[in-house]
């Protein structure tokens, strides 16, 4: 590849922007912020999309200005999504400690649910499998489908003409494989069947059977179609689920996009077109967009810095990072590494909260504590102990925290993902502790919010970069 004076000049302009930024009261030990900066606004402002070239999708927030499906928010809507995420963590923590107990060829997408998770669906409200939505289009010709993107699952799925059993509601018009001209089904025969672990089989049909932890669930014929990211790439003969028996809490999306390390998932699917590489951002609030992006996109970009992406055998569908510390106003905590590396960390875009081993969340929260006491403290929300109350405060200065990942990678995350705004007046540390020392740690959603987030699957790498939306 011939070298262009392009590359030279976005350097500068970042460098640039680094500058100004600093110049706004970011600096290593704190961040100055606006209070009402944290919360999303009434309108929409779409990012502006970076100069690139790669496959790239518009991602919002499920529950926000940016969404096609926008809802009004009752006032105890932010404590619900606390106790949904608990729930999806719970039913992650069992898929886990099912496979490490051997579970023998138990797909982690497989219908084997958490037995103690159902909760009733009610319509409007949130699953933790996804906060943020994508559309796609699915069929030829190409049909709109709204789906929440999840890297902590593999099947794909919509909702599907004739919805035999059930389908709930939702915004787009039901996915109909009768109009779709290069629709198939996928026999039981079939090697994409056996990849799928499946629930069954009907009339030699591949019957596939996916649930996420709180009562949601998705069962029907595996089938194959053409997937437009964009209008110009098209996956052809894409194994998705058609769903006949669809249940829960999806709100108004069609479906899921399991961007998983499973061989079901999008990502393995296209593994020859996009080298297993994609990349995400998620928005600072949900009155912003995002994007999720495929191909190689990252590896020219000069501010990414690289971990590495652990994988384990017995669930393949996870990522794992090897989280080894934690900074708070430039200051490392005295954790004992063993503390994080007793069960590791998951990085997962379905759950919201991220969860850290009791003794290192300890550490974290009295140190942000001692940071923390000018403010009025103020009542926990739901999982969040940490809270306070900034009214009349305007602006309020938060210590800077740091995630710290092996091969020397410093990830000093964003306002927006160091404390959860619930509204104007309550604040929280947007951590929470793990029960035991072995349940698996989590990095949530939140705390990847603004980073472009690359995964290099075959090359086994995860990397951040900053300001990425
Ligand atoms: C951009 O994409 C086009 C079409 O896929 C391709 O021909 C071109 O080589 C790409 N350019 C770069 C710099 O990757
Ligand atoms: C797919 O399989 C189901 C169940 O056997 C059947 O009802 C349906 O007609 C099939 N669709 C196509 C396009 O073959
Ligand atoms: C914070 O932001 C709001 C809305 O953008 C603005 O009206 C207000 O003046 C800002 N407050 C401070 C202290 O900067
Ligand atoms: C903010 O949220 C807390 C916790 O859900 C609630 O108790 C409080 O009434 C809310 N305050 C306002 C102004 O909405």
């Amino acid at each position: 590849m011939t070298s262009s004076p392009f590359p030279s000049l976005v350097s500068l302009l970042i460098v640039l922007l680094a500058l100004i930024v600093n110049a706004n009261g970011e600096s290593r030990s704190h961040h100055k912020v606006n209070v009402s900066s944290l919360l999303p606004r009434k309108v929409c402002s779409n990012s502006k999309d970076a100069l690139s070239n790669v496959t790239r999708l518009r991602l919002v927030h499920r529950h926000g200005p940016c969404s096609p499906a926008v809802r009004r928010r009752r006032s105890n809507f932010e404590a619900e999504i606390l106790a949904r995420d608990q729930l999806h963590v719970g039913f992650l923590r069992q898929r886990i400690a099912a496979a490490e107990l051997g579970g023998g060829g138990t797909s982690p997408a497989s219908t084997r649910a958490a037995p103690s998770t159902k909760i009733p669906a009610r319509s409007g409200a949130s699953v933790s499998a996804g906060d943020y939505i994508v559309t796609v289009g699915l069929g030829t010709p190409p049909k709109a489908q709204t789906l929440f993107f999840d890297t902590g699952s593999d099947v794909t799925w919509v909702q599907c003409q004739p919805c035999t059993v059930s389908c709930y509601r939702q915004l787009d018009r039901l996915f109909d494989p009768a109009s779709s001209a290069t629709y198939a089904n996928i026999t039981c025969a079939s090697a994409a069947c056996a990849d799928l672990d499946a629930l069954d089989c009907s009339d030699g049909t591949c019957i596939y059977g996916v649930s996420y932890g709180d009562g949601s669930q998705s069962v029907g014929f595996y089938s194959s179609d053409a997937l437009a990211l964009t209008p110009s790439d098209v996956v052809p003969r894409f194994l998705f689920g058609c769903g006949q028996a669809n249940e829960g809490l999806f709100g108004l999306a069609a479906g899921i996009l399991g961007l998983g390390g499973g061989r079901p998932s999008l990502v393995t699917q296209t593994m020859k077109k996009y080298n297993g590489v994609f990349g995400y951002c998620l928005p600072a609030s949900a009155s912003d967009t995002g994007y999720l992006a495929f191909g190689d996109s990252g590896s020219t970009n000069p501010t990414v810095k690289y971990t590495n992406m652990l994988r384990d055998a017995k669930t393949p569908t996870f990522y794992f990072i090897n989280l080894i510390g934690i900074s708070v106003a430039g200051q490392q905590l005295r954790i004992q590494p063993s503390a994080f590396a007793k069960a590791g960390t998951l990085i997962d875009s379905g759950t919201v909260i991220t969860r850290l081993p009791p003794a290192a969340y300890a550490s974290l929260r009295s140190a942000f504590r001692g940071r923390m006491s000018r403010y009025k403290k103020a009542p926990a929300v739901s999982i969040l102990d940490t809270c306070y109350d900034p009214t009349g405060r305007g602006e309020v200065k938060l210590p800077a925290v740091a995630l710290l990942f092996s091969g020397d990678v410093s990830v000093n995350l964003a306002p927006e993902g160091i404390v959860y705004a619930v509204n104007e007046s309550r604040i929280c540390l947007a951590f929470a502790a793990n029960d035991a020392d072995d349940d698996v740690g989590i990095l949530g959603n939140v705390q990847q919010r603004t980073f472009g987030v690359l995964y290099d699957v075959p090359k086994k790498k995860i990397g951040f970069a900053a300001g990425g939306c």
